[in-house]
Order: structure tokens, then C-alpha cells, then sequence
């Protein structure tokens, strides 16, 4: 009854006007009139919403492209500088410090009589011109006779296979950081390998070498031998089983040496919040190399260092040029 009541006192008064209006604008005109304010609206919301979410989505993707200038990784040279230098030789060393490396991965293998080389069977194998021999076959006297220059020309001047002594003597004071990535081969296998790679390390006054194994064991024996040497343990695909072997299976290590087709966001998140460190291994191509920058990897090792180094540049002067800031 009283909306009624106030329909009916309203009427006159709001009608009254509207029926004058009605009388003197034809009728269109309101139509226009609302078309109008739909477009100025529309002009007024839409072109900056638009323009604000491409330029959020620019802002998206320049800084997926760009935040690992935040953070760059390290730039690990494997066994030096191998494009321009025999691997694990003083000249590939030489190259991969003149290029400024963050760090320089050598190989390490025990001789018969157990003394250790900076050498790998592979190449070992190559410089013999023998597809079975083994580091472990050969005594120290027998590997130090050994002449790179027989298989590799325009050698800076040192032809023999260095001892990890010696390897570490030029190395270990002009990188960041030392990755020891420790071969177990015959006759010895394990035994007092971790004892006889820490005397080295002592020896040789390392105190930024790192020590990684394939063998779990061997890297558990080095953590219970020294714990105050950062020791890392290697993800993979068991070759024999085809199963990618645990993320965080050793509490002990701070890094984690992962095969990097293996890598992905999972990995990196679940491996930063243990407390462990990426290492991404062996990176040779650009497109994984880009890859591994996206992800935030701790540190890239890769054959070929003066590359990655030039696309991380190119990368940066990239970033910059499209206002990425990098903080301070
Ligand atoms: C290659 O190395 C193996 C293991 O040391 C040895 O038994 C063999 O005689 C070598 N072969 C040649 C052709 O030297």
C-alpha cells in the first residue's frame, strides 16, 4: 500500500518531465546519446587495459628472459677450455682462466701405483691410441711419459699429462671454485680414494676445490673424512635401469651435479629449498644453455665456456636495451 501510495505521488512530478522532453527531442536522439557514452566508456577503459596487460605480459616475459642477471650462474669450464685445448691439459687450463671462468672442472683418476692425474679415461685412451686402456693400468712414470702432442698440434708448450698436484697448483688461485669430479676405475677402486683426493686438496692448499663423484660412496666417505669440504653427488638416468636416480638422497652435500636435460623447475625449487646448490652438466649448445639461465641453475659446466660466456653477454646487453633493471 505504500509504494503505491509514493508510485503515485512520484508519477507526476518525474513523468512531467520526461513527457516534455519526449515532446521536443525525437526520439533517436537518446539512443545516440547512450551510443556515445558506450564509447567514450569503452575508449576510456579498453585501450589502457589493453595496453597495460601487454605491457605486463612484455614485462612477464623480458623477465623470465632476464632475472637470472640477478643471480648468473657459474660459468664452469669442463677439464678447462676443451675447443681450443686438449681437455684436462695445462693449455686447456691456460684458456679457460684467460677467458675469466668462475671455475674449472678436472677430472680426476688414481695411476696403479695411486698417484692422481688430471685425466680421463676417454682421453687417456685418445692419447695412447688404446680404446681399453685405463688410468688404472698405468703406473705415474708410464703416464707421465705420455706426450699430448702426438694427437694434438699447437700445444702452448706443455705436452704431458698433469698430475692433480700440479693441476691445482696453476688452477686453484685464479677461479672461484674447483670442481674435483672423482673417477673410481681399477686396480683400486675405492679404497683410500677419498684419503689420497683430500691429501691433494691439503697439499695443495685448495680451499675453494669442490669434490663430486658418481659414486655415492665415495662422496659419503670425503663428508665423513672432511666436513668442512663442500662435496656434491651426481643426478641421473641409471643407463642400466633407465631410472633417474633420487634428488635429495644425500643430506651431507651441498650440491647436486645434474645431468641437465634432466633439470626443470621442479628440480631447481626442490633442490634450493634442501639447501643445495644446481650444478647443470655438460651444457655444449645454445639452446640449453638459454635453457639452464631460464631455470636459475647455481652454476653451468660446459666444453665450451668462451660460448656460454658470449650468449650470457649478448643476453645482458638484450635485457638491458628492453629496461631491465638489474638491482644492486
Ligand atoms: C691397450 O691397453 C690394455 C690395457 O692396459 C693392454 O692390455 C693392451 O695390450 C693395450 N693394447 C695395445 C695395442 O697397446
Amino acid at each position: 500500500m505504500a509504494i503505491f501510495e509514493w508510485r503515485q505521488r512520484r508519477r507526476p512530478l518525474d513523468g512531467g518531465v520526461t513527457r516534455r522532453r519526449h515532446l521536443f527531442r525525437p526520439l533517436y536522439s537518446r539512443k545516440l546519446k547512450r551510443m556515445i557514452l558506450f564509447a567514450v566508456v569503452f575508449l576510456a577503459i579498453f585501450p589502457p587495459l589493453f595496453f597495460h596487460l601487454k605491457l605486463r605480459r612484455f614485462r612477464q616475459i623480458v623477465a623470465r628472459k632476464c632475472d637470472w642477471l640477478h643471480r648468473p650462474p657459474l660459468v664452469c669450464a669442463h677439464g678447462g677450455d676443451s675447443t681450443r685445448a686438449f681437455p684436462n691439459t695445462m693449455d686447456a687450463y691456460s684458456y679457460a682462466i684467460r677467458s675469466q671462468v668462475d671455475c674449472i672442472e678436472v677430472d680426476v683418476s688414481r695411476s696403479s701405483d695411486g698417484v692422481l692425474f688430471a685425466l680421463h679415461n676417454r682421453d687417456l685412451q685418445r692419447i695412447a691410441r688404446n680404446s681399453s686402456v685405463q688410468v688404472g693400468d698405468l703406473s705415474m712414470k708410464q703416464i707421465k711419459e705420455l706426450d699430448v702432442s702426438q694427437i694434438v698440434r699447437g700445444t702452448l708448450g706443455n705436452r704431458r699429462i698433469p698430475t692433480l698436484e700440479d693441476a691445482l697448483a696453476v688452477i686453484s688461485n685464479s677461479v672461484r671454485q674447483v670442481i674435483l669430479d672423482a673417477k673410481v676405475g681399477p686396480p683400486m677402486y675405492e679404497k683410500g680414494l677419498a684419503q689420497d683426493i683430500l691429501s691433494v686438496i691439503e697439499k695443495a692448499q685448495c680451499k675453494n676445490c669442490i669434490v663430486w663423484a658418481k659414486s655415492d660412496s665415495l662422496a659419503r666417505d670425503i663428508i665423513k673424512q672432511a666436513p668442512d669440504i663442500t662435496v656434491g653427488y651426481i643426478v641421473m638416468v641409471d643407463p642400466s635401469t633407465g631410472v633417474r636416480n633420487n634428488l635429495l638422497r644425500m643430506k651431507g652435500a651441498r650440491v647436486v651435479g645434474v645431468y641437465h636435460p634432466l633439470t626443470d623447475e621442479k628440480l631447481v625449487r626442490a633442490a634450493h629449498r634442501r639447501n643445495k646448490e644446481v650444478y647443470a652438466w655438460t651444457v655444449d649448445d645454445a639452446d640449453p644453455m638459454k635453457r639452464m639461465l631460464h631455470l636459475g641453475v647455481d652454476a653451468v659446466v660446459t666444453s665450451d665456456p668462451a660460448m656460454f660466456q658470449g650468449l650470457m653477454e649478448d643476453l645482458r646487453t638484450e635485457c638491458l636495451e628492453e629496461g631491465f633493471s638489474i638491482r644492486t
